[in-house]
């Protein structure tokens, strides 16, 4: 079956531009930065920078605020591996902060708990497309003078408190993986409205060239500068984590029709929530008052013991759903974690460090085993029906 809801004219116009002109690279092409420029305007900040991945995006968000060996990193457990594996790449310590049982996001009282004077940056999630809760995340790191990360790589076009939530956080970082609620493939863009974390971001992710300013990822501004054999063109470490132009011409159609994307995955999460308010053991992410929630997926949290998530789950399969999905495993209840394969990444640092498997976010330990996520990423109210029904007839049949 074709998708031709997520890609259409608009993408395959772009992509064209880009073939028409020889196939620019990102560093002399023109479509990351209009990709950019686009993605920083619809979504509320100064500055954006394009990455080839919301893992690296991350990565370079942590550079820029100067986490480095030893330091440590207050994080969600709950989240997918990339936010452990930034931390660990550069050389940091993660901490791990307990969720909040009714919205899932980190709990900003156990953060504020867990803050040391090696505290470097806290780095929230936005699960799901639900925002964390920003202020008093902000308050605590404009008072300990540590940068928030706010890794929305789910949650594009949310609002916290009636505020985009790009606008709140130092950084706020944003995954355009497949999945996601617009997409390049794989890809990233983080975005500030510092200058500074910009400039660094972006060196970070293409190989430290001088060149390279906040706003401006071409690597040679001058010819004449650049092809000079005494001419130096690295001022700083980085790593190639470039997003191609061909993925870019489609990150910039894509934050074109960014509403219609939006609005069609929370009409659908709304079918959804109708539903299961036919029973009382599917209880949905919390949604504070003034907050919009843009559901890359709709979760719920299943609490009912006499029949199995896993029961619940063939049913509904049998019903005609798609598969029920489960949440990640805790970071730190992931093998790279309990096996002490992380620990190879800086054995002097790491060795003799170890997490418990029990008791450190006890919240989240109860959680992540009933968390249940439905897909919402279907083209038309009309693909989703049947699954919404495949949900109202699980329930009817557990009455
Ligand atoms: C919460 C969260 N953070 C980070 C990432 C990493 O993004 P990517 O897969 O583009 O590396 C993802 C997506 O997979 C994510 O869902």
């Amino acid at each position: 079956m074709k998708n031709t809801w997520r890609f259409g004219d608009l993408e395959f116009k772009y992509v064209r531009e880009v073939l028409d002109s020889g196939f620019g690279s990102s560093t002399s092409g023109s479509m990351n930065n209009r990709f950019e420029t686009a993605f920083a305007e619809k979504i509320g900040a100064k500055y954006a920078v394009t990455f080839n991945s919301g893992t690296s995006t991350l990565h370079a968000a942590l550079e820029a605020v100067g986490v480095g060996y030893g330091d440590e990193v207050i994080t969600a457990p709950l989240t997918v591996i990339s936010n452990l594996d930034v931390i660990l790449a550069q050389n940091a310590v993660p901490v791990f902060a307990d969720v909040d049982g009714n919205t899932f996001n980190i709990d900003p009282a156990d953060v504020a708990r867990k803050i040391t004077p090696r505290t470097r940056a806290i780095m929230p999630i936005s699960l799901y497309g639900q925002s964390c809760d920003l202020d008093p995340l902000m308050e605590l790191g404009r008072k300990h003078g540590i940068p928030v990360i706010n890794d929305a790589a789910e949650a594009f076009g949310t609002l916290y408190k009636g505020r985009p939530i790009a606008e709140i956080a130092d950084i706020t970082s944003y995954s355009t993986e497949n999945s996601k609620h617009i997409t390049t493939g794989d890809g990233g863009i983080v975005v500030t409205n510092n200058e500074e974390y910009a400039s660094k971001m972006r060196k970070f992710g293409s190989l430290g060239y001088a060149a390279l300013k906040a706003q401006d990822g071409r690597i040679r501004s001058n010819k004449d500068i650049f092809q000079n054999p005494s001419y130096k063109r690295h001022d700083a470490f980085g790593y190639n984590y470039r997003m191609p132009e061909v993925a870019a011409a489609l990150g910039l159609a894509q934050t074109e029709r960014m509403d219609w994307f939006l609005d069609l995955r929370i009409a659908i999460t709304g079918m959804y929530l109708a539903a299961a308010r036919e029973c009382d053991y599917l209880i949905p992410q919390k949604v504070p008052k003034g907050d919009r929630n843009t559901y890359w997926t709709v979760p719920f949290r299943y609490e009912r013991s006499d029949v199995s998530w896993q029961d619940f789950r063939m049913k509904y399969t049998e019903f005609g759903g798609d598969g029920v999905y489960a949440a990640w495993a805790l970071l730190y209840h992931e093998t790279v974690m309990s096996s002490g394969a992380w620990k190879k990444r800086c054995p002097p640092l790491y060795d003799g460090m170890d997490f418990p498997t029990e008791g450190l976010c006890p919240v989240a330990e109860g959680l992540q085993p009933k968390l249940m996520q439905f897909v919402n990423n279907y083209g038309s109210i009309e693909e989703a029906e049947p699954k919404v029904d495949a949900l109202l007839k699980t329930i009817r049949h557990f009455a």
